[in-house]
């Protein structure tokens, strides 16, 4: 018989997948989410959290798209890349992701 501790594992177990589900990206990929090795704490804008966390991870630590912490390719590569799209991922319109938080969210991933 499983004793409490193991039945309250599953528990979190199935909270979890839970949670990455609702991600709501649409790439198949059954390898974990990276584990953040990064020391600073990166705060996002609620924007990021709604458009780009699915993905790129609620801190920018990047799940099935690439990690946008300490991006070091510029601003003008950062918005060519939200406002086109790329690959897998989708264009964003400055209604869904404005150029203010285009600018804070990337001096927050490079702080
Ligand atoms: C559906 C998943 C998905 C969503 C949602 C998404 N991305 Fe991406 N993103 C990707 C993938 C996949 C790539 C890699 C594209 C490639 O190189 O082919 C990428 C690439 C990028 C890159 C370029 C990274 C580099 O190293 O050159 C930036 C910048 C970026 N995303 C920012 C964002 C932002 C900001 C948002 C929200 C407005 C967002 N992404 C939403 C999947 C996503």
């Amino acid at each position: 018989m499983l004793s409490k501790k193991a039945n309250f594992g599953m528990f979190i177990g199935v909270i979890s997948i839970g949670f990455f589900t609702l991600g709501g990206c649409s790439k198949d990929d059954d390898d974990p989410a990276p584990t953040n090795t990064s020391t600073k704490t990166y705060t996002l804008s609620a924007s990021f959290a709604t458009n780009c966390a699915g993905c790129h991870g609620s801190s920018g630590q990047g799940i099935s798209g690439p990690k946008l912490q300490a991006y070091s390719k510029g601003e003008a590569a950062f918005t060519a890349v939200v406002r086109g799209g790329k690959g897998n991922m989708p264009a964003f319109t400055a209604e869904k992701y404005s150029d203010a938080t285009i600018k804070s969210d990337l001096a927050e991933l490079t702080k």
